[in-house]
């Protein structure tokens, strides 16, 4: 089974470039002197895992692919199955294989490091897709703002349980992996509302745990562990939709769903549908459109050997303290009161989101 998983996985995705093709035989490339320009090499994308959320086998995929097709560039885009020697094996093909650019999203820093210092030393350019490499120094980073993110967990956990009308809520905390620099960004923004409301005496901290490599069966486990020892939790502050969905579960069991307010992260169709029958709060909405649109472009330029005009910002490697020039993105917090804005933008369709179950919470939604 998991045999067949790499195997799957080494064989990856190839979107060969049909309308490069088309250029080169119509002409145009003879009748411009900088035709040299625009001929672009292959790029290479090594995404994470396809467990630790949704949008790693669904969205990112689509949305790469999709952005390296209509601009004609041949990509290999590959997953590496939450393993971090398959991941290395992976870039190892990809660098001997004679990518121009390599885009990846990391496991965890070391290996991500290791991976990003060898494209260097064979003259590829690197892009940190979504997570940063800490002292890895990418040429460039796309992701969303991870902070703001954080931030719209925290606010809206504040906002459904001003709605419940509790007092001195006791409040969980379920964090991403340690080894994933969003995780460490996400905890800075949620906590920097909370922490005012515990220092204060409005708000009472509960248990706070992080969970490995966002394993959301883990998640469940430690959630039931934080739900045993304070049987008075009020609120969990859950970092993806992933473990947003494991605490769910728990609370379900022991009949307090919906009466807790749970976050999450990703609008992933799951996570929708939670928020849709009472029992999640609300998601973060990024649009990896966007962002798979951002990094395409860059790495298009970069193969096209051009330098790249749209990473206008910068972050600071907080290990390195190098600046890693880049692209970050708006996220979008979402409630019951506004889960049509991510059908509307066609993240997810009408069919996934509202099957019997939730149809009727659907239309009262105004998703038609
Ligand atoms: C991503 C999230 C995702 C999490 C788990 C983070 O780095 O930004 O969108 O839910 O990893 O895969």
């Amino acid at each position: 089974m998991r045999k067949g998983l790499f195997a799957l996985a080494a064989v990856g995705l190839v979107a060969t470039g049909s309308m490069a093709a088309c250029g080169d035989s119509s002409g145009d490339s003879a009748s411009s002197s900088s035709s040299a320009g625009t001929s672009a090499g292959k790029v290479g994308v090594i995404l994470p895992d396809t467990k630790s959320s949704a949008r790693w086998a669904t969205a990112d995929v689509k949305y790469l692919t999709d952005a390296f097709k209509a601009a004609g560039v041949e990509v290999d885009i590959q997953n590496a199955q939450g393993d971090k020697t398959q991941f290395q094996t992976i870039a190892d093909g990809m660098i001997s294989s004679g990518v121009k650019v390599l885009v990846i999203a990391n496991l965890d820093s070391g290996t991500g490091a290791a991976v990003l210092t060898k494209a260097k030393q064979a003259g590829i350019a690197t892009i940190d897709y979504d997570r940063l490499t800490l002292n890895g120094g990418a040429d460039y980073y796309v992701s969303f703002d991870n902070v703001k993110v954080g931030e719209l967990q925290g606010q809206g956990l504040v906002d459904c349980i001003t709605a419940k009308g509790y007092t001195k809520p006791v409040i969980a905390e379920l964090n991403g992996s340690p080894t994933d620099n969003n995780a460490t960004l996400f905890k800075q923004g949620y906590d920097s509302i909370l922490q005012p409301k515990f220092d204060s005496g409005e708000y009472v901290k509960g248990p706070d745990n992080a969970v490995p490599d966002w394993d959301n069966a883990q998640g469940g486990t430690i959630f039931e562990q934080q739900l045993t020892s304070n049987k008075d939790i009020k609120g969990v502050l859950a970092a993806n939709d992933g473990l947003g969905n494991a605490a769910i579960a728990v609370l379900k069991k022991n009949k307090l769903n919906g009466q807790v307010p749970v976050t999450g992260q990703d609008a992933t169709v799951q996570g929708l549908q939670n928020i849709l029958a009472g029992d999640q709060c609300m998601t973060v909405y990024k649009a990896i459109k966007k962002e798979a649109d951002a990094a395409a472009e860059l790495a298009i330029a970069l193969a096209k050997g051009q330098t790249p005009t749209t990473a206008t910002g910068t972050v600071t490697d907080t290990e390195s303290k190098k600046d890693v020039k880049s692209v970050l993105l708006t996220p979008e917090a979402i409630t019951k009161a506004n889960v049509k804005t991510v059908v509307d933008d066609g993240f997810v369709t009408k069919d996934e989101l509202c099957t019997t179950d939730y149809a009727k919470a659907c239309t009262e939604a105004g998703i038609s």
